[in-house]
């Protein structure tokens, strides 16, 4: 017998609220995991864990209290840790500010390795191995003007998972995923008018934006028993956009 199938799995979602993080929390509570969800906005954040019978904290990652109040209220064994808090802030380097700098990489970073500090004590009292999924971008394995800031944070999440996946196996795996332009709030700007959506949609050789489902499902499986040989890697769910050419 499994361990999925012969005792609850809990998972951890920061960002639970968002497009991907809700997105997740929904194909990981049909499988039956107990779910603790954190977000920033609490009306938002009680409406989705009730909708799935999840537990919850409210609070703000740039907010260093908050990841020891998170362990706290989880509690132990803890089987995973999902991370997907981001921000978005195009702009030329002559136009982003040291706060702005600073403010994603602690929001994309920072984060993200106070969020696996804070819960590695339960982590370690899975009964199985321990998944994390931490979330970086196509902005940091390609190179695209305007994305300095987010592409200098999400290429430290790059170097975070290597480091925590050689750092804590084989107790627990860290993997982090990389999506490219995905139908969510946090891309709400950029795909405010039908056409640039369109435009942007065209970039990519699978011909559409993502959805939150497609990131989700590769996060689901991740943090399933199934992906128990995988740790270390930083995948790619991106329509092709950042190996493929279609034209010459
Ligand atoms: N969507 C894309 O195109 C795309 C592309 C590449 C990478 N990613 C990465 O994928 C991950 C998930 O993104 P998403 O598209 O699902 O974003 P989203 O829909 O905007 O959701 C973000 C989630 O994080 C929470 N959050 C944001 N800032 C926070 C803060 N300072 N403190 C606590 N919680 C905070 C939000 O809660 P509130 O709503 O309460 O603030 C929400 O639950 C992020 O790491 C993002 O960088 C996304």
């Amino acid at each position: 017998m499994t361990i999925e199938a012969s005792q609850t799995r809990k998972v951890l979602i920061y960002g639970g609220s968002g497009g991907i993080g809700f997105a997740t929390a929904k194909i990981l509570r049909a499988r039956n995991y107990a779910l603790h969800l954190v977000g920033r906005n609490a009306e938002k954040l009680v409406a989705c864990a009730a909708e799935l019978g999840a537990q919850y904290t409210v609070g703000d990652v740039t907010d260093s209290t908050l990841f020891a109040r998170v362990a706290q209220e989880v509690g132990e064994p803890l089987d995973g840790l999902v991370y997907a808090v981001g921000t978005i802030n195009l702009r030329g380097i002559q136009r982003l500010a040291e706060e702005d700098f600073i403010h994603d990489f602690r929001v994309n970073a920072l984060g993200a390795a106070l969020a696996v500090q804070a819960s590695l004590p339960a982590l370690k009292q899975s009964a199985g191995v321990a998944s994390v999924v931490l979330f970086s971008s196509v902005a940091a394995l390609q190179g695209f003007s305007l994305h300095a800031s987010i592409g200098m944070a999400k290429g430290a999440v790059n170097g975070l998972t290597l480091a925590l996946a050689a750092e804590l196996a084989p107790k627990v795996r860290v993997n982090a995923i990389a999506p490219s332009l995905t139908r969510t709030p946090l891309g709400a700007s950029l795909l405010a008018s039908e056409q640039m959506a369109a435009a942007i949609a065209g970039l990519h050789p699978m011909q559409r934006l993502g959805t939150a489902e497609d990131i989700a499902a590769l996060t689901a499986f991740l943090l399933s028993e199934e992906a128990n040989w995988i740790t270390g890697q930083i995948i790619s769910v991106d329509g092709g956009r950042s190996t493929l050419r279609t034209k010459s």
